[in-house]
């Protein structure tokens, strides 16, 4: 069978979930795949499936435990080095809480905070505790921070009831890791430019104009498009986030700064995303000093135009792809679709940030998506990440169609 999995080294985390069984099928399906899997189960696992009906499947040792006086290895750090991926099926809400809490008292979680690979987790429990706030919370926490999530879905429970929280069936599981392989070469050989956070912009030695803009959206475009292949170059007003890792990073405080810094970059890119909320204005003139009470009942500052950073790129961009943001209060559709036009890009992202759930600060976003051809995508709420990843789905889609339209003419 020729698939992406083929060579890749996965680690399968197995917790104490009635779903532990289907563990066995997708260890089953992704050697079928020529993957090498690793089994990793907490000890509640084992009271479901005994661990050598994966050591047997596997052909692997199961790791079972943190001290572990046979093991010469550290296993919570040589496993983590060799993975491609790590996948929880079944993931249960008691392991889900702990990674949100960053707890790493025995070797899965230990295994989820040392690993760099991307990590994929399938929950799967009863209908009461996979609606319970505090599970919820927990996974738009993870979500937050890149995690992924497939299932659970609706159906049959151990319970008897029908409901939601039962673990999606292996093969669909296995068919999202191969997506998600396949989606790692997306962008090999292509170069983007991203914008984030807010510009600030002086008025005296310890005073600004900004916005509340926090940096999240942008941050999760880096990473994104970072973990499909392209080589991103990340140009950000201040923000409190660390850069993703494999960045080329700028830090730029105002406009003007990030202006400079994405014209001169401009050339050496196939497409930029505009997330960062830009200052329109800056004030006419800024004072050396700090502005006294004392010496003025009132002050009247003056206001300029920045330059438009969006605009000038529409105008030079040949075949570049263009994406721009747009953050509005009210008239929505219309502002998005005018920004469109007037900017000449490939793609909106636009966002009513009165929205619950949406714009700045916030992990979460409601967004349209809308393409230069007026083909509009309305995106129900969902982490920063997943918007991140469907904007990315949306290039691909658009430079594909680009391709295909410069085969046919
Ligand atoms: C029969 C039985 C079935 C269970 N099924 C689930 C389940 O599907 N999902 C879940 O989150 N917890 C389930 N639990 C509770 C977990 O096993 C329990 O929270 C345990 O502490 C989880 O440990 P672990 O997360 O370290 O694997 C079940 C418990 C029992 C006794």
């Amino acid at each position: 069978m020729n698939s992406v999995l083929k060579g890749k080294n996965v680690l399968l985390g197995i917790t104490g979930s009635i779903a532990a069984y289907k563990a066995a099928e997708i260890v089953r399906l992704l050697r079928k795949r020529g993957a090498a899997v690793f089994p990793i189960m907490t000890s509640s696992a084992t009271h479901f499936v005994h661990p050598i009906t994966f050591q047997t499947l596997a052909s692997q040792k199961v790791t079972l435990k943190l001290f572990d006086k046979n093991n010469k290895q550290m296993g919570h750090l040589s496993l983590p080095r060799l993975a491609d991926l790590l996948l929880i099926a079944p993931a249960s809400a008691n392991v889900i809480g702990k990674m949100a809490s960053g707890i790493a008292d025995e070797i899965l979680t230990t295994i989820v905070l040392a690993t760099e690979a991307p990590v994929v987790i399938a929950p799967a429990m009863d209908h009461g505790m996979y609606h319970s706030p505090i599970l919820q919370r927990n996974i738009s926490k993870l979500k937050a921070a890149g995690y992924r999530f497939i299932g659970p879905e609706k159906g049959d429970l151990a319970s008897g009831e029908v409901g939601m929280g039962r673990m999606r069936e292996p093969s669909k599981i296995v068919e999202y890791l191969e997506k998600l392989f396949q989606s790692r070469d997306d962008f090999l050989g292509k170069t983007f430019l991203v914008t984030a956070g807010p510009t600030r912009e002086r008025l005296d030695t310890v005073r600004f104009f900004s916005n509340y803009s926090s940096g999240k959206m942008g941050y999760a475009l880096a990473e994104e498009g970072g973990w499909r292949g392209a080589k991103i170059i990340l140009v950000s007003g201040p923000s409190s986030l660390t850069p993703p890792g494999g960045v080329e990073f700028y830090q730029v405080e105002s406009a003007q700064e990030m202006y400079d810094t994405v014209m001169d970059k401009f050339p050496q890119v196939d497409g930029v995303l505009m997330a960062a909320a830009v200052s329109d204005y800056r004030p006419a003139r800024h004072w050396q000093n700090k502005i006294k009470k004392e010496s003025r009942e009132k002050l009247v500052v003056e206001l300029v135009q920045n330059p438009d950073i969006l605009k000038e790129l529409g105008e030079k961009k040949a075949n570049k792809i263009l994406v721009g943001f747009c953050a509005e209060t009210k008239d929505l559709e219309k502002e998005a679709r005018k920004k469109l036009m007037t900017k000449d890009l490939d793609l909106v992202v636009a966002n009513d940030i009165t929205l619950e759930g949406a714009g700045f600060e916030v992990d979460t976003n409601v967004v349209t998506l809308i393409d230069g051809e007026g083909k509009k995508e309305a995106l129900s709420k969902r982490s920063k990440r997943e918007v991140a990843q469907k904007v990315w789905d949306k290039i691909k889609w658009l430079m594909e169609a680009r391709k295909i339209t410069r085969e046919m003419t």
